[in-house]
């Protein structure tokens, strides 16, 4: 303090330099994972409306997203598959031949210092959009865990790095966990989905992927928005379940769960950058209302500085694009 009875703060912002040295938190591209929409098709590439530069991408196209992401450094990939057919039990989930399994595949053959993480749930195969089966229009919670636990099987066959269920079925990290184990993958890890709140963040992805349900919504799986303790009680669960990351999604509007789960959890913290907030930004940037770069690089470092370790977001590239620079 000096004799007027003040400190002087801004001494430490008095130039770029002098702010860099300061800084407390920091971006890299090695905290990045980049989602991929693989669609079941030949030679497609399509903008999904709803998420300007982000597209559902056949196989045969699948190595122009992949040469980008490996020139940029982005060192893991989120896969979501979109099936040429879906049925009331998802069976190209859990499909040895699925698009997830072979996208998986043709990346580790050809890029393979890049981590693929394999997004298991049921709603992008099933016909009626649901994360499980289906029983008098409720979502049964007990006879969907095994064709998670096929679904994760199957991918860590086609050589998946880390697993990522994201159905919010009670026990599916214990089902997942036994059932890799038994098929001797016990060195996959799961990155398990939490803390995953039912969401209106989640529409532009459930275009992309076409699974908004057919009836009813998420709510009797998926977090209500208004509970925190909840949130303890599901991360407390997922770890003595053998869960080794644990993803809060959203992130934007759920800052403040991703610090208690840091502050109070040992494990590293993935915040899930979700497709709303991603469109939000893109829309407000094309209109010319706000700097898109500006806003995304304030967004991603205050999801670090509430205490994230790792970022999934759809603005990977140009993130490590403008790191870059
Ligand atoms: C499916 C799943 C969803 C997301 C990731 N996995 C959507 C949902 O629950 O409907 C959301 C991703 C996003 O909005 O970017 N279980
Ligand atoms: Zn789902």
């Amino acid at each position: 303090m000096n004799d007027l009875g003040f400190d002087r703060h801004r001494r430490l912002r008095r130039s770029a330099s002098m702010r860099a040295l300061v800084r407390e938190t920091h971006l890299r591209t090695e905290d990045l994972i980049y989602p991929i929409f693989v669609l079941e098709e030949e030679g497609q590439k399509n903008e999904v409306p709803s998420m300007p530069g982000v597209y559902q991408i056949s196989l045969d196209r699948l190595a122009e997203e992949m040469d980008e992401v490996v020139a940029l450094g982005i060192r893991a990939v989120l896969l979501f598959g979109i099936p040429k057919v879906k049925d009331a039990v998802g069976s190209e989930a859990y499909n040895d031949e699925g698009i997830i399994q072979q996208a998986t595949r043709f990346i580790k053959e050809n890029y393979p210092n890049v981590l693929v993480v394999a997004d298991t749930c049921l709603c992008e195969y099933t016909d009626h959009g649901h994360c499980g089966v289906i029983h008098d229009h409720f979502v049964h919670n007990d006879e969907s865990l095994p064709l998670l636990v096929q679904t994760a099987v199957s991918q860590a066959k086609a050589g998946a790095d880390i697993i990522a269920p994201s159905n919010m079925m009670d026990g599916f990290v214990a089902a997942i966990r036994q059932g890799l184990d038994e098929a001797g993958f016990e060195n996959i890890p799961i990155m398990s989905y939490a803390i995953k709140y039912a969401s209106a963040f989640y529409g532009p992805f459930r275009d992309a992927v076409g699974s908004t349900p057919q009836f009813g919504d998420r709510k009797t799986y998926q977090m209500d928005p208004a509970n925190r303790l909840e949130a303890q009680r599901e991360a407390e669960s997922d770890i003595m379940e053998g869960a080794d990351f644990l993803i809060v999604k959203p992130a934007m509007t759920y800052l403040d769960i991703i610090r208690e789960v840091r502050d109070r959890f040992n494990l590293p913290v993935v915040a899930y950058n979700v497709s709303g907030e991603f469109s939000m930004v893109k829309a407000a940037a094309q209109n010319g209302w706000i700097d898109e770069q500006q806003i995304v690089l304030e967004k991603l470092t205050s999801m670090k500085r509430a205490g994230a370790d790792l970022i999934i977001t759809y603005f990977a590239k140009d993130v490590a694009k403008w790191l870059q620079q």
